[in-house]
């Protein structure tokens, strides 16, 4: 059985106000005590300070959507490391499929995300995902290997505890399509098996993996039970705080109906 904790995101996005995030906030941390997951939120950067303010003595961690791996400059409308720190942020996104696909970031740049966000002793989130067009020329596995290869060139074994992976097939992400739950678990048992090779077993059994990609209550349990599942990054369904805490609730509890055993591939 795994000894991973899982943990699940609460992906914002460019939605809320300063007042409609604080309520969200409000609710999750009252919601998510004694649940056996670690719990992120990633409000967008303006409310950054005033929901850190409101999850102050909650379990919730604060997260960021992105960052820039410049420390400080002339860099119009970026973010650094400190800066999100400064705020009380603890781990940060790299790589979502919107930044790579939308704003045009590029591996290397996600790369230098990557390692910045280390360097500044932040926990970092490195997303993967294949588009449709890939999926459908059967370049799943080139795709999110190669993705998960040059995210993590130059990061070490020993910072390796500090990342999370999060697998998210760019065609279930907010289109209600969600991948099936051997569409999950092969994506994340290749991710783990890579990682082994990258670094070596005990990396690979100790990495969590979410799936995200329009996970919701009614899909989150099954998902959940794959072996490789450890935890999810939930975007339109994070925005409604009974979806988002009953998520964090099947996070942890397989569902009875799978008959598969939650097993380590790598352990
Ligand atoms: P979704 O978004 O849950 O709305 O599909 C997931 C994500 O982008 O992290």
């Amino acid at each position: 059985m795994s000894t991973r904790t899982p943990i699940v995101g609460g992906n914002w996005k460019m939605n809320t106000t300063a007042e409609t995030g604080v309520a969200l906030a409000r609710a999750v941390a009252a919601g998510s005590g004694g649940v056996a997951c670690e719990v992120v939120v990633y409000p967008p950067f303006p409310y950054l300070a005033t929901v850190g303010g409101t999850l102050a003595g909650s379990d919730v961690q604060l997260g960021a959507q992105d960052l820039y791996h410049e420390p400080n400059g002339a860099f119009t409308g970026e973010v650094s490391v400190e800066m999100l720190r400064d705020v009380g942020v603890t781990v940060v996104l790299a790589g979502h499929s919107e930044r790579r696909h939308v704003i045009g970031e590029t591996d290397d740049l996600v790369n230098r995300k990557v390692r910045a966000a280390l360097a500044g002793d932040l926990m970092v989130t490195l997303c993967l995902g294949e588009t449709l067009e890939q999926r459908e020329a059967g370049r799943t596995t080139d795709v999110v290997l190669g993705q998960l290869r040059h995210g993590l060139a130059g990061v070490a074994e020993a910072a390796m505890g500090r990342v999370v992976l999060a697998y998210e097939p760019v065609w279930a992400i907010g289109t209600g399509v969600t991948a099936t739950p051997d569409d999950a678990e092969t994506a994340h048992r290749a991710i783990r098996g890579a990682l082994a090779d990258l670094y070596n077993p005990q990396v690979a059994a100790a990495t969590r993996i979410q799936y995200g990609g329009s996970v919701k209550p009614g899909n989150a349990a099954a998902l959940a039970a794959g072996p490789n599942v450890d935890g999810f990054l939930v975007g339109g369904a994070s925005l409604v705080p009974d979806d988002f805490l009953a998520i964090t609730r099947m996070a942890t509890a397989p569902d009875p109906a799978a008959d598969r055993q939650p097993e380590a591939r790598n352990a």
